[in-house]
């Protein structure tokens, strides 16, 4: 087997500002002109003639999730015709993506929607959506014949980069705000193999540093900077149109952190429709935690003009990022697909997870933010009752389960000036009890939940 190479869909490098071409790019991943991101391009697509047969390509995806190889096998790789071209012996995959599309019925009540769905990118390999982008840059890296990768890391991206790096029989640096990641991440990084940083500063401190160490060291940058990325994340929107047989839903809604993610789906929806393997684009909807919303307050105060860096606060630690790096191309996806930027409150997000979790699914609070935002959304009418859609679950609920024990003994906002708000959440919480052991007490316990219960 080998890996499709279409000459004339080769990928090329672009700034997303000045439009620049770079042969290749820099170890910054900036366009040496300008400064600005860059991302891939397929020139050969828009040449007028049709590159590839829809209804063809299709089939040929669905046939490799019958195969025995790795590649075929992998979510992401299996969509590798619309993938710059990375040489089969560099390619380093755990068989990422492949996530389910689950229905969210309660969800659905709670939102006042019909048709609700939640694709789980958090049953990736390291539990959270980083691995479909995570094995596309690991693999260039590898391409490239590094020796060290790094990224700058809210925990997801380290867990996942130091696996790769492991697979791929690299060194990965991470560097991680002290005391601000969950344990469930720091120890992946560690259990991978990692160079473990934990620095006194934030998630934007660990980008800066990183940014300079890059130009003094050769380390390949794994941050969604990476153009490599963005492209391996957009997968994730490719198979759930397969999904749902190519029909996209009216809404997709994603978290928004740095900004790589709601990125990469929306260049997905919108090459998929030039390509006409869907026929119209979903709305793609970005929802930040209200501690953490530079890209709201971009979009909704500043008409999109300009970006103003913040201090970041949020119990979704995933999240907690002040100066989004990939702001400009989210925006552009926004505008492209029609999207809207919500925010939400900390006992939103809590209000949210718990609902998923009573779904049985589960996700890190970071995703719960789709669920509260797109209740916002119904009640500002921008989502209809009738409309479908899908919630994109970024992590995994074993990812953070402090936040998730606090939440249900009662803790999570003890003391905070939102304990008063908290009070609303207090249905949803199901501490343990302690009981004698012996068989009235479990009884009892058992009675008084069935009376309870709905
Ligand atoms: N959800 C989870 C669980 C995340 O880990 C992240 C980002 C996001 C949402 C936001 O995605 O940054 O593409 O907008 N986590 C990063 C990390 C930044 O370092 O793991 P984004």
């Amino acid at each position: 087997m080998s890996i499709a190479q279409n000459t004339e869909t080769a990928a090329k490098l672009r700034c997303i500002a000045c439009g620049a071409t770079p042969d290749s790019a820099g170890q910054s991943f900036r366009c040496a002109a300008c400064g600005d991101l860059l991302e891939f391009f397929f020139p050969g697509w828009s040449a007028g003639s049709p590159v590839f047969e829809p209804a063809a390509l299709k089939a040929l995806w669905l046939k490799r999730r019958t195969s025995r190889d790795a590649l075929d096998q992998s979510g992401v790789w299996r969509f590798r015709e619309l993938l710059p071209h990375i040489p089969e012996e560099h390619a380093i995959t755990l068989r990422e993506g492949n996530t389910p599309l689950y229905r969210l019925p309660r969800c659905a009540r709670a939102a006042g929607v019909e048709n609700l769905q939640a694709k789980h990118q958090g049953m990736n390999p390291t539990a959270s959506f980083k691995d479909t982008g995570m094995t596309f840059a690991a693999s260039s890296a590898h391409q490239g014949g590094f020796r060290w990768v790094a990224c700058a890391s809210t925990g997801n991206t380290s867990a996942s980069m130091a696996a790769y790096a492991a697979r791929g029989k690299m060194h990965s640096l991470v560097l991680i705000p002290e005391g601000k990641i969950s344990w469930g991440k720091l120890s992946q990084a560690l259990d991978y193999g990692a160079l473990t940083c934990q620095l006194r500063t934030d998630f934007d401190g660990c980008v800066r540093i990183l940014n300079d160490l890059v130009r003094q060291k050769p380390v390949c940058l794994l941050n969604s900077v990476n153009p490599y990325r963005i492209e391996g994340q957009k997968t994730a929107a490719i198979e759930l149109m397969e999904q749902l047989a190519w029909e996209p839903p009216d809404h997709i809604i994603v978290p928004g952190g740095n900004l790589g993610n709601s990125s990469a789906i929306g260049k997905a929806l919108v090459e998929m429709l030039e390509l006409k393997l869907i026929s119209r684009l979903s709305k793609l909807s970005i929802i930040q935690a209200q501690g953490a919303n530079p890209f709201y307050r971009c979009v909704r105060e500043f008409g999109g003009k300009k970006l103003e860096p913040m201090t970041a606060d949020t119990l979704a630690t995933a999240i907690r990022i002040g100066n989004p790096a990939s702001w400009k191309k989210a925006l552009r996806v926004l505008q492209a697909t029609g999207g809207e930027v919500e925010q939400v409150t900390e006992v939103e997000i809590a209000v949210a997870k718990a609902e998923i979790g009573a779904d049985g699914i589960g996700c890190e609070p970071a995703s719960a933010v789709t669920l509260a935002g797109l209740k916002k959304l119904r009640r500002s009418g921008f989502v209809k009752p009738g409309e479908s859609v899908v919630l994109i679950l970024t992590g995994h609920a074993l990812k953070d389960p402090d936040f998730t024990i606090k939440f249900h003994r009662g803790d999570l906002f003890a003391g905070a000036s939102n304990e008063a708000e908290a009070a609303q959440a207090k249905y949803l919480q199901r501490a343990p009890v302690v009981l004698d052991a012996n068989l009235g007490a479990v009884i009892a316990a058992l009675d008084g939940a069935e009376r309870t219960s709905k």
